[in-house]
């Protein structure tokens, strides 16, 4: 292991806060909260996501982080020195995140892909005849070289295993210091075109009045999973990102600032494409993972400077998601090199070997593979649910019994440091009845229905 002078740290407050929102805003707001809204009923998806969010979310964050900062180490080793009993948890902070970074690199590539499009002049093609061009395109069935997924997926994957080869947590604060507000700038641009939409109304009745008819368990085990994804938890990530905090940061009021940015993107998110979809006739609930790249191009195609609208908007996903795809592939590199004292330089080889033949899988899985459906689902589906629907739940809640019920409760409290803000009230109280007794509660739920639905042992 590292020892702590050789240990990376953020810069302090404001870098910390912009290098976990680095990590949180991503895909996952921008790519995977509309679709799964668009899913799971509009406005009851909305309302159950935020509800999530704030009460087991920002737990958690907080929680994580702590677990981090107060062992000075990531996932394995860290659970090692809450307890020697049950590093065997921590594991799952490797494992998460390695079969995460594959996928998200395969949809990064796609977001490149997008980019280059508008940027050459050939932004319309991908706009036209609905999502027949994105189709053909995930499926391999285009013609050219670049035409091909799996040449942008390796474009997308290499560009992220250097930025961790060269030790980048300088580089990501600087990075999302400029981008995170400018994405949040781009996507208020948007809306407001959006909103002056005709036939936009009912889209965004949809989108933002919860109809009780479409509140089901799916909607909430949707939620659920898209909080863990969209604000990087029980991914070891905010493990290791914790480790790399300054003593002097005060993680609940920095945590609050990140959660709320991350809901905040992901709410624009959703009100720049899933009104869209219902104005450009499209049936809600049929957009699936391609749902951003079938409805941003005809948007942009209907703007004024639409063009110009497109390659600022894919660029700024592009970084986005580098950011996260970073943190990571930084939290496998990072376990790695602690627990079994790889150099920075082979534990991104071991990386980058697994992320290009999963996220091969998952490229074919839209074309050569597509016959191929484990459990009724392409490949994509199989890896997302799995992470999300399965192992970050389980995770999620073995960490909270552990830090409520078995480590040092106490310990980690201090750490945390509730009562140290010059302006904050003291939540000690309130986490410690929530970490203990209700998220557990809930992460139960959500993790046996997770395996229900995602092994089809009963319809719901
Ligand atoms: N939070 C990232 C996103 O929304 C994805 C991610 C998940 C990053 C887990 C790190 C860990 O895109």
């Amino acid at each position: 292991m590292e020892s702590s002078e050789t240990r990376g740290s953020f810069t302090g407050r404001l870098g910390f806060i912009m290098a976990a929102a680095g990590s949180a805003i991503g895909l996952g707001n921008i790519w995977r909260f509309p679709y799964l809204a668009d899913k799971y009923g509009g406005g009851a998806f909305l309302v159950t996501f935020i509800i999530l969010a704030l009460a087991v979310g920002l737990t958690l964050m907080i929680t994580e982080l702590a677990i981090g900062r107060y062992t000075g180490k990531s996932c394995i080793d860290a659970f090692q020195e809450l307890s020697a009993k049950y590093r065997v948890i921590g594991w799952l902070g490797l494992i998460t995140p390695a079969i995460i970074v594959p996928y998200y690199c395969v949809i990064g590539g796609w977001v490149t892909k997008y980019f280059v499009e508008y940027t050459v002049g050939n932004g319309s093609a991908a706009g036209a005849d609905g999502g027949a061009f994105f189709n053909d395109f995930i499926s391999g069935s285009l013609p050219g070289l670049f035409d091909n997924p799996m040449v942008w997926f390796l474009v997308f994957a290499a560009v992220t295993v250097a930025a961790v080869m060269m030790g980048v947590e300088k580089g990501v604060e600087m990075v999302s210091k400029i981008l995170m507000p400018a994405l949040i700038v781009i996507l208020i641009v948007i809306c407001i075109y959006i909103l002056t939409l005709d036939n936009i109304a009912s889209g965004l009745e949809h989108y933002l009045v919860p109809q009780p008819e479409d509140f089901s368990i799916k909607t909430v085990l949707g939620a659920i999973g898209q909080v863990f994804f969209s604000l990087s938890l029980a991914s070891g990530t905010l493990i290791t990102y914790g480790s790399y905090m300054k003593k002097d940061v005060h993680i609940p009021n920095s945590t609050k600032v990140v959660t709320l940015m991350s809901i905040l993107t992901s709410f624009l998110a959703g009100l720049m494409i899933i009104p869209a979809t219902v104005a450009f006739g499209m049936d809600t609930g049929e957009g699936g993972p391609g749902l951003m790249f079938v409805i941003m191009p005809q948007v942009f195609d209907a703007m004024p400077a639409g063009h110009i609208v497109a390659i600022a908007f894919f660029l700024l996903v592009i970084f986005a998601a580098v950011t996260s795809a970073i943190s990571l592939t930084e939290t496998v590199v990072s376990t790695l090199k602690d627990r079994f004292k790889m150099t920075r330089i082979t534990a991104s080889a071991a990386c980058t070997v697994l992320i290009v033949a999963l996220g091969t899988l998952v490229c074919l899985g839209f074309g050569a593979l597509s016959g191929f459906t484990p459990f009724g689902r392409d490949v994509l589906s199989l890896f997302d649910n799995m992470s999300d629907d399965i192992l970050m739940p389980f995770f999620a809640l073995i960490t909270c019994i552990l830090v409520g019920h078995v480590f040092n409760t106490k310990a980690i409290i201090d750490e945390i440091g509730f009562c140290e803000s010059k302006h904050g009230l003291c939540y000690a109280d309130i986490y410690s009845f929530m970490i203990r007794y209700i998220c557990p509660v809930c992460l139960f739920a959500v993790f046996v229905l997770g395996i229900v639905t995602t092994f089809g042992i009963f319809e719901i």
